[in-house]
């Protein structure tokens, strides 16, 4: 999608726009915008492009504005590609743009960060981050203008790579926060010790900071869990490391050797205790969590469980091989991890026979316990999977309810997001809207469902007249 656009007064092509829905749904994804210096685009080198769907009064407008990241800007005024990276001239499955920036006069200074992986709000503004590389960039939630770099980030620690400049930091893609007090639970992770550094912000800006001294190894810390008392951070075999390249592989590596090993993070005392939990559970991977619960002494880390991490290792890849990524080289199905806090065991079980991904859940209870998660759906396709559906579980019975968006039509699904019916509602009651894009057809969707009943299908359909581009991930802002 390498064109901006703005599409006012959306057209509905089936059912109505509820009119109590007051909102802004943001999505980030990488987008190609012009050749790097090394030719194609490594996925994680490409820039930021936030795509929203704003609702009032039944009415949606649709927006999508590149992020205006230090990188876009000078690139925009050079009219060129101005980046080199470690792992960008292999010309195969092992670039990633995660390796270090070639630093030269053209991009000296200049931050790499492309701010492309999720975008979610805080304090009034939505921030676009991308993991590595650079630290949250905000836009405005209504013009969707790129405001520039968080005042906060010279607070921020750098993860994998060397600053360019000052305030040059990093920051997860996937933070929790608390939906009263407004804090943000975020972190870095690095291939060198600490290997993980937290960071917790408040609305006003100051960042209370902790580095993990006693971080097992150099884990991919790629999302938590947020209970009432814990930031749980899974410590599993995925590792990223650049030294890698030594060796001329990419800068993933899977060990399933290493033990899974679950910290317990205090949440409103960053520096107590931290209690880590060395686990016997088999090799597996949650890339995302949906949520957790705490029942009497047990904890119940809810996720869909991969049988391998969905990313590119040598023992499946050979030089010169295309990159294959995501769903297309493995599959998850819902399931839970299970601590006892009194003896520190662990186990861990299958929830559900469907392939599914993207968890999601009412946010406004995030560390609060949930009862609803929702999640993209599809079917086992070799050793991956295809998704095509909307699934919504109770996680207190396990009922399932599910809405097939497509059959073998190509079009991708992308993740289904929450967004309450009142600003009050109980947990769970209200609405969920599904991008999807038709893109042999060259025409998007957004499918409005009402949770009172998902099967009977989507309530609304609100169609875009091109393809939208794919995005992993994105939040509701409410309005009200
Ligand atoms: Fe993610």
């Amino acid at each position: 999608m390498r064109f901006e656009a703005t599409v006012d007064e959306c057209i509905v092509t089936h059912g109505e726009i509820p009119k109590d829905l007051a909102g802004g749904f943001y999505r980030v994804g990488p987008t190609w915008k012009r050749p790097t210096k090394q030719g194609p685009n490594p996925l994680l080198s490409m820039d930021g492009m936030v795509q929203a769907i704003t609702f009032e009064d039944g009415v949606a407008n649709f927006k999508n504005r590149w992020v205006r990241t230090p990188k876009y800007v000078l690139e925009e005024a050079r009219k060129q590609g101005m980046f080199e990276w470690q792992d960008g001239g292999f010309g195969d499955w092992r670039d990633t743009a995660y390796g270090e920036v070639k630093r030269d006069l053209g991009n000296q200074g200049v931050s790499r960060g492309v701010a492309n992986i999720n975008i979610f709000p805080f304090a009034g503004e939505m921030l676009a981050a991308s993991e590595q590389g650079g630290p949250p960039i905000a836009i405005d939630p209504i013009t969707l203008e790129t405001r520039g770099i968080v005042p906060w980030s010279p607070k921020l620690s750098s993860g994998l790579h060397t600053p360019a400049a000052y305030g040059d930091a990093t920051f997860s893609a996937h933070p929790k926060w608390d939906p009263d007090t407004g804090v943000l639970y975020g972190w870095t992770y690095s291939d060198e010790a600490p290997y993980v550094v937290m960071h917790y912000v408040s609305p006003d800006g100051s960042v209370d900071t902790r580095e993990l001294w006693d971080a097992p190894y150099n884990t991919v810390a790629h999302d938590i869990w947020l209970t009432p008392e814990w930031v749980v951070m899974p410590f599993q075999p995925f590792l990223a490391d650049k030294k890698r390249f030594e060796k001329d592989l990419n800068i993933w590596e899977w060990n399933p050797e290493l033990p899974i090993v679950i910290a317990l993070i205090p949440r409103h005392d960053l520096h107590g205790e931290i209690r880590w939990i060395t686990t016997d559970l088999p090799a597996q991977y949650i890339m995302h969590t949906m949520s957790a619960n705490v029942v009497g002494n047990e904890l119940q880390l809810d996720g869909p469980i991969f049988n391998r991490p969905p990313f590119p290792f040598e023992q499946d890849f050979t030089a010169g091989d295309d990159i294959a990524l995501f769903f297309s080289i493995a599959k998850s199905n819902l399931g839970r991890w299970t601590i006892d806090l009194e003896t520190g065991k662990a186990k861990s079980e299958q929830l559900s026979d469907r392939p599914s991904e993207l968890p999601k859940v009412d946010e406004r209870f995030y560390g609060k316990g949930y009862e609803w998660g929702y999640q993209v759906g599809g079917v086992v396709k070799r050793s991956g999977m295809k998704m095509n559906n909307l699934t919504v579980t109770n996680m207190k019975t396990m009922a399932e309810s599910t809405y097939q968006i497509r059959d073998n039509e190509p079009a991708a699904v992308l993740e289904a997001t929450f967004a309450p019916r009142k600003i009050d509602s109980p947990e769970g009651d209200g609405y969920i809207i599904v991008p999807v894009s038709w893109w042999a057809e060259k025409r998007g969707e957004y499918l409005i469902f009402d949770t009172d009943d998902v099967s009977d299908g989507p309530i609304c359909r609100i169609e875009l007249p091109f393809q939208i581009g794919w995005t992993p991930h994105g939040h509701w802002m409410d309005f009200r």
